[in-house]
């Protein structure tokens, strides 16, 4: 019982660190205003849409957008001028905590999704790994990388990191993998 409780304790105490660095309080921003606060659909909806946005405000129980996605976000390399570009053929690895792991690719866009109804028992914490780097912290229960993840703005220029955000999801330029239709690993 006491073991029990003080690895919740501490799950916790990582959890509210993890949303601490983020400048987030612990209580979810309010779907609505999320949606809301997004730029316009830019042509019409399709897996290479909203590269960067929180794809779950939309395609969840709540937004209704269909698909329903389990996981999802977008990736982005640095290219040589230092501008952010989505980056294609990146593997993306998600480890739950109850059961192997599984992996999605980016396309043109950047964007990555696993559907909601292929992975209906996913389970949180989860580790994730984008190319060959790995995210330090564990994911307590948001399933959109954008989430916390978020693109540049006014206030947070190059790539998107600030008081609220991790930054975009970054691999090195060339971090493909063959399974994902890239070249060598
Ligand atoms: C503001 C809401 C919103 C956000 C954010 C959003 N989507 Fe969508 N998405 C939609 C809508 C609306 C559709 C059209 C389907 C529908 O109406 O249910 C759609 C359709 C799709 C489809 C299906 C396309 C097809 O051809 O059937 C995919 C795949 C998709 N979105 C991926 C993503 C990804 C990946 C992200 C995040 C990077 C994302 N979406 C973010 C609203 C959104
Ligand atoms: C709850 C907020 C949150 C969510 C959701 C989230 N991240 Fe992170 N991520 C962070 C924070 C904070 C960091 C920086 C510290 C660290 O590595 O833990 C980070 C770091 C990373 C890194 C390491 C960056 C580097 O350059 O070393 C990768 C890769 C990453 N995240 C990928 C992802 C992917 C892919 C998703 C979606 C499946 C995701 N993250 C969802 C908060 C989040």
């Amino acid at each position: 019982m006491v073991a029990v409780s003080y690895g919740r304790r501490f799950a916790a105490l990582s959890l509210a660190v993890a949303l601490g660095a983020l400048g987030c309080n612990g209580n979810d921003p309010i779907p609505q205003e999320v949606i809301d606060g997004l730029p316009a659909e830019v042509g019409s909806p399709s897996a290479l849409h909203r590269p960067g946005q929180p794809c779950l405000s939309c395609h969840s129980t709540y937004g209704a957008a269909a698909p329903a996605f389990a996981i999802a976000g977008t990736v982005y390399k640095e290219n040589a001028m230092g501008a952010l570009a989505a980056a294609p053929n990146v593997k993306v690895e998600i480890f739950d905590s109850a059961g192997p792991s599984r992996f999605a690719c980016t396309n043109a866009a950047g964007n990555f999704y696993i559907e909601k109804d292929k992975w209906s028992d996913l389970t949180f914490p989860l580790k994730v790994r984008a190319g060959q780097r790995s995210m330090n912290s564990i994911i307590g229960r948001e399933g959109s990388c954008g989430a916390c993840h978020k693109l540049p703005s006014d206030d947070r220029p190059d790539n998107g990191a600030g008081r609220d955000s991790a930054g975009v999801v970054l691999v090195d330029d060339g971090d493909t993998d063959p399974i994902c239709g890239g070249g060598a690993p």
